[in-house]
């Protein structure tokens, strides 16, 4: 890593967890998360979902060929690698586990309990009945990313990642100890403090949104609903906390943004959408949150070292470099039929941007 008062060069990141959505958003999502990411892990809560290599197999294609189409350059095309899920259901069965772990393509199977977040619908109902699969997983050594909360009607929103960690998440990590686990997008102090504890079979993803904002930033003065997003954003102590376990330099911690595009009227609406898009801005909105705590250091190992051991990748070769120069984040980018999309932080100004 080289560096100095103005640039910052870091091994090309990879996003460990992202949403790019189908059919004509892909024309927006796929080229801004190229620009930045080698390897994306990418989400497969469509409708219907991703629920096996076939799905994973046409869904990837789908992705490669918008790539294609678009303007990105030859060389972020050749290293953008979309790395697939499974969504895992009721009927999810050991055979789809098997083909997934011999596919080459699929990197993962996610968990949403049923209900949970945006196109959770067909999630599982009752993680009991899912032993079998949780033996197949840990027996091809695939791993289960989770959505962490539960989602009973009377667990209030702001308690239900960590009635998750202590309900169920302890339940699963006991019946099936080398099963490997990310706990997506962790929003408490509870749950770094969970993983922490964990054998290094269980990491952690973080957003730019959970270290850069908490509950205040979403509430006060008005709601805002571009920074509405599931898990919700949490008081400012976890606030804190997520800031010091992702600038650490521990490996459990790493990258996967959520970026979740939702078009703008379908989020400034009366029942708004969960979700923030932040793909084309991610790594300036973390470097702004490492710097903010004297920890621009620590950037790489978090963006682009540890989800890569974490899975058993190989590190990528090709850098990116950061320059400690402010840029104007768009006010919207075009989206599909005719729609806007506002990204996380629009007009505002961020105090690092991407080296052209
Ligand atoms: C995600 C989406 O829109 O698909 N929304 C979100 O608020 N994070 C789903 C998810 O990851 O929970
Ligand atoms: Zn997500």
């Amino acid at each position: 890593m080289t560096e100095n008062t103005t640039e910052l060069t870091i091994i090309q990141p990879d996003d460990w967890h992202i949403h790019l959505r189908d059919g004509a958003a892909l024309a927006t999502t796929v080229p801004h998360a190229a620009a930045s990411f080698n390897r994306v892990i990418c989400m497969p809560n469509l409708v219907p979902p991703v629920k096996n290599v076939n799905e994973a197999q046409a869904y990837r294609e789908r992705i490669l060929q918008s790539l294609q189409l678009s303007s990105v350059d030859a060389e972020r095309k050749s290293a953008f690698d979309p790395r697939m899920t499974l969504y895992m259901t009721d009927h999810t069965t050991v055979k789809d586990i098997e083909m997934a772990a011999a596919s080459g393509i699929v990197q993962a199977v996610k968990l949403y309990p049923a209900g949970a977040t945006t196109n959770s619908a067909d999630g599982v109902t009752d993680i009991n009945a899912c032993v079998e699969v949780f033996e197949a997983l840990e027996k091809y050594n695939l791993p289960l990313l989770l959505h962490g909360e539960v989602t009973h009607d009377h667990v209030d929103i702001f308690d239900r990642e960590k009635r998750f960690l202590d309900d169920v998440l302890a339940q699963i990590i006991i019946k099936f100890p080398t099963l490997k686990i990310v706990m997506e997008h962790i929003t408490t102090s509870d749950a770094a403090d969970f993983v922490l504890a964990q054998s290094n079979q269980v990491a952690a993803t973080i957003t730019p949104q959970h270290l850069l904002f908490n509950r205040n930033h979403l509430l006060l003065g008005g709601i805002k609903p571009h920074f509405y997003c599931l898990p919700i954003l949490k008081r400012e102590s976890h606030q804190k906390v997520l800031l010091d376990v992702a600038t650490s330099g521990n490996p459990k911690f790493f990258l996967g943004t959520d970026s979740a595009p939702h078009a703008t009227h379908a989020k400034e609406s009366a029942c708004g959408c969960a979700g923030c898009y932040s793909a084309a801005i991610a790594l300036p909105l973390y470097a702004t949150a490492f710097d903010s705590v004297g920890k621009i250091d620590k950037l790489e190992g978090f963006t682009s070292r540890f989800g890569a051991q974490f899975y058993g990748l190989p590190v990528n070769e090709s850098t990116i470099t950061l320059v400690n120069s402010p840029m104007q984040v768009p006010s919207s980018f075009d989206y599909f039929d005719n729609h806007s999309l506002t990204p996380l932080m629009a007009d505002q100004t961020l105090p690092w941007s991407i080296k052209a």
